[in-house]
């Protein structure tokens, strides 16, 4: 596996990998890498002729009060991770490599994301478009994978390819949980043992909105069966219980933890 510290080095591997014939898989991370980051990975490497991943923790996505400056990181350990998936080239640039200046340039993308994460975190959305922007226009023509994990997340960057013509096929890979429902994520070393012990309460309260949904209710009803699971649990505080597309998503805080998940209402 390659190590790319600066876009130049990273763009020209992948513009010889096309040059030669090969398709590229893109995965772009925060790194701490866990099972659902390498079920992209893998999937990333299976269908393209050579991976590729980044890791990058994105400033521009982060709010004031958020957890820029404690967000987890594990570079060698994630090197190891990714080159036992057999991706072959790795980007880990510096902030100042990716944004060297203030950045004047941002990407918004309107309607996707407003609502839900957006609401909440109101330049969230505009950094990972801005971010996303970048590391497609660094990493050229290729498929580029993401988690249904971040639901809207993954509308926000669909949504960025289509308007902006992007030479870039985005791919969606499932949720990656643990036995007890709770999807991974990198946030979830956060968690004292008694909130891990309650966090599956994401997953209870979205298969409890399908149940409800299942037997013909309408959204507020269903809204209304999330809601309820989570407010029988005392260390979860609901931020929101939504129903957007067919689709089941929850935020919920423990502490000063903040975790979201979503489900399709239909199995
Ligand atoms: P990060 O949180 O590191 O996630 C990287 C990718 O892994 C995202 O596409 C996310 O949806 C996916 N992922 C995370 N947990 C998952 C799980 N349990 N199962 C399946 N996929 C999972 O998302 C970001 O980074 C950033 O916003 C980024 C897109 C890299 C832009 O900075």
């Amino acid at each position: 596996m390659q190590v790319h510290d600066t876009i130049d080095s990273f763009r020209k591997a992948l513009d010889a990998e096309r040059a030669g014939g090969r398709t590229v898989g893109l995965v772009p991370t925060m790194g701490y890498l866990h099972e659902g980051h390498l079920s992209l990975l893998r999937r990333a490497v299976a269908d393209c002729d050579v991976a590729a991943a980044t890791i990058f923790v994105n400033p521009l996505q982060f709010g004031a009060g958020e957890d820029l400056a404690t967000y987890p990181s594990d570079l060698e350990g994630d090197s190891r991770l990714a080159a036992g998936a057999g991706v072959a080239h790795l980007f880990t640039p510096a902030t100042s490599e990716m944004y060297p200046g203030e950045v004047l340039t941002t990407v918004t993308v309107a309607g996707a994301s407003e609502g839900l994460e957006g609401g909440a975190r109101p330049t969230h959305f505009a950094g990972v478009a801005t971010v996303v922007a970048k590391l497609f226009n660094i990493a050229g023509p290729c498929r580029a994978y993401f988690g249904e994990k971040d639901w809207q997340q993954l509308q926000v960057v669909r949504r960025l390819v289509t308007d902006l013509s992007f030479p870039v096929e985005v791919v969606a890979c499932p949720t990656v949980r643990e036995p007890d429902g709770l999807a991974l994520s990198s946030r979830n070393v956060y968690l004292s043992t008694g909130q891990r012990r309650a966090a599956p309460v994401l997953y209870r309260a979205l298969l409890a909105g399908r149940a409800a949904a299942g037997a013909g209710a309408e959204a507020t009803a269903v809204e209304a069966a999330m809601t309820e699971v989570v407010s029988a649990e005392p260390l979860a505080d609901l931020d929101y219980a939504a129903v957007r597309d067919d689709r089941l998503l929850i935020a919920v805080r423990f502490g000063p933890t903040r975790l979201i998940d979503n489900l399709a209402m239909e199995e």
